[in-house]
């Protein structure tokens, strides 16, 4: 730990003086808290990115040209591309099966659109049960470790901010009959909020305003946690990555796991059709054989509106945030430091303390978070695989509390996927008005079948139906 005389000189040099203003009022452990802040932070770059991203507007990270990328289409175009997919499917199957595959869920956001206190994952989302988003993952985990007769590791991305209570949340659940061996939680990095005026803001007198570093900080984090030696050390070539808020999501899809594998890809991603130009999903583009994920806020209007002969949107593949990453690519981007993702300017709203000391959130933004995106990483992969998934089967994101892409439509997007998948195997859902299956029991349409039919379920009513 810097002394009092060394933290000084570094600040002054980087005109953050402001940092030790009360460093004769704090005690041995505040001080060694700020202390060990202030020596975390590589003050050049820092200085460097305060330049770029908050004294000046950066330009979004974006190739010089840029086409549609290409992708595997939902549904096989011919025989030999459905023989292609029934072969992905086995093989995927088999990686399963012999246990090459983990999850990772990323959850270290602050879910502020949300307004809920306290992890996102332990919001209760399940339409009739209200289970937690948490819970629903931890089942669908379970059942397919029935289903591949193998252990699905579970690595699960926090933050500084919501570690502790994750875990605890997980413990006081008994980890939803999971082995708490295989759940592996790992914290991610953090970087300052920076006032408008270049100056690092902060929490308190002994602590600086630290908020997490953004979804691609996965990366890094799982490189300097221990959990990427972990992934090695249990034979993990496969991570299948997912964020937090979207209870639709196949936690493992032997499909697209398959096809990551056969096709050699490094990333790989799950594309949707966008329902608009200016639907909010970054854009997957490709330039000069390398795969992008543009973002909707950065993508010219002129583009995002340009159409095909036919109609229909040029730049159509939207991504949902749903990855193959394979092991060996983590490795390799991690190997002699930090991944290199270019960091995102996000302007917000960060409660600090003033010049007198107060404490005080501002109703307007204020400073600006630095984030980088794990989507980022794709244009470093020499090989990339795009597979098309249906939107009503695999996202439903969970942002806001109302309105679109809440809690509330999130739910509907659950039940009418239950009453499809019921009606498909000939049950009568007429009488129905909230369905939940729990991913316990079913986690495809083939699971429902073999539910209903060992159970002799042939219809459903009532206003709230929980097929267990
Ligand atoms: P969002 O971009 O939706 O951010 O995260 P958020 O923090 O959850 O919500 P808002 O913007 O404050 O309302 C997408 C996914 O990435 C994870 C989130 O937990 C979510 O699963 N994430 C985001 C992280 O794990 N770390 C971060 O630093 C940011």
């Amino acid at each position: 730990m810097s002394t009092y005389e060394e933290l000084s000189a570094k600040l002054a040099k980087y005109k953050q003086s402001h940092l030790l203003r009360w460093w004769s009022e704090l005690n041995a452990a505040e001080r060694k808290n700020l202390a060990t802040q202030i020596d975390g932070i590589d003050f050049r770059t820092l200085a460097a990115l305060i330049d770029s991203h908050v004294m000046k507007r950066p330009a979004p990270p974006m190739p010089d040209t840029f086409e549609p990328a290409p992708f595997f289409s939902l549904r096989p175009a011919n025989a030999a591309m459905e023989a292609y997919y029934d072969k992905a499917t086995e093989y995927g199957e088999s990686l399963l099966c012999s246990g090459k595959v983990a999850c990772l869920t990323v959850a270290g956001g602050q879910g502020t659109r949300l307004g809920f206190d306290g992890p996102k994952g332990t919001y209760p989302i399940a339409p009739v049960t209200g289970k937690t988003l948490f819970n629903l993952f931890a089942d669908a985990i379970a059942r397919n470790q029935e289903k591949y007769g193998a252990k699905i590791p579970w690595f699960i991305m926090t933050s500084r901010t919501n570690n502790d209570a994750t875990v605890t949340f997980f413990e006081k659940n008994k980890f939803f009959g999971l082995d708490r061996g295989q759940v592996c939680f790992f914290v991610q990095g953090t970087m300052p909020a920076v006032g408008y005026d270049g100056k690092l803001l902060m929490e308190s007198k002994s602590s600086l305003a630290l908020s997490p570093d953004g979804h691609g900080g996965t990366l890094w984090a799982l490189r300097t946690s221990g959990a990427l030696d972990k992934m090695a050390e249990q034979g993990i070539d496969f991570v299948s990555y997912f964020q937090v808020d979207n209870p639709l999501v196949p936690v493992v899809d032997p499909k697209f796991i398959g096809l990551h594998a056969l096709e050699k890809s490094q990333m790989s991603a799950i594309s949707l059709s966008k329902t608009g130009p200016f639907e909010k999903l970054g854009n997957f583009c490709t330039s000069h054989g390398r795969t992008w994920i543009i973002e909707y806020s950065d993508l010219p209007p002129e583009l995002a509106e340009s159409r095909n002969p036919d109609g229909s949107l040029r730049f159509v593949a939207g991504s949902p945030a749903i990855h193959i990453i394979s092991r060996s690519f983590i490795e390799d981007l991690t190997a002699n430091g930090k991944p290199g993702l270019p960091w995102h300017r996000a302007d917000k709203k960060v409660g600090c303390i003033d010049e007198s000391g107060a404490f005080a959130t501002p109703d307007k933004p204020n400073a600006v978070k630095f984030e980088s995106f794990v989507f980022d990483a794709m244009p470093m992969a020499e090989r990339t695989m795009l597979l098309e998934a249906d939107r009503a089967e695999e996202f439903a994101p969970t942002k806001n509390a109302t309105g679109v892409d809440s809690a509330e439509s999130c739910r509907a997007m659950m039940v009418a996927q239950a009453k499809r998948r019921l009606s498909v195997c000939g049950v009568d859902v007429s009488q129905a008005g909230l369905i939940e299956i729990s991913p316990r029991r079913v986690v495809c349409d083939a699971d429902a079948a073999e539910y209903c039919a060992k159970r002799g379920i042939k219809s459903v009513a009532g206003e709230k139906v929980y097929l267990e």
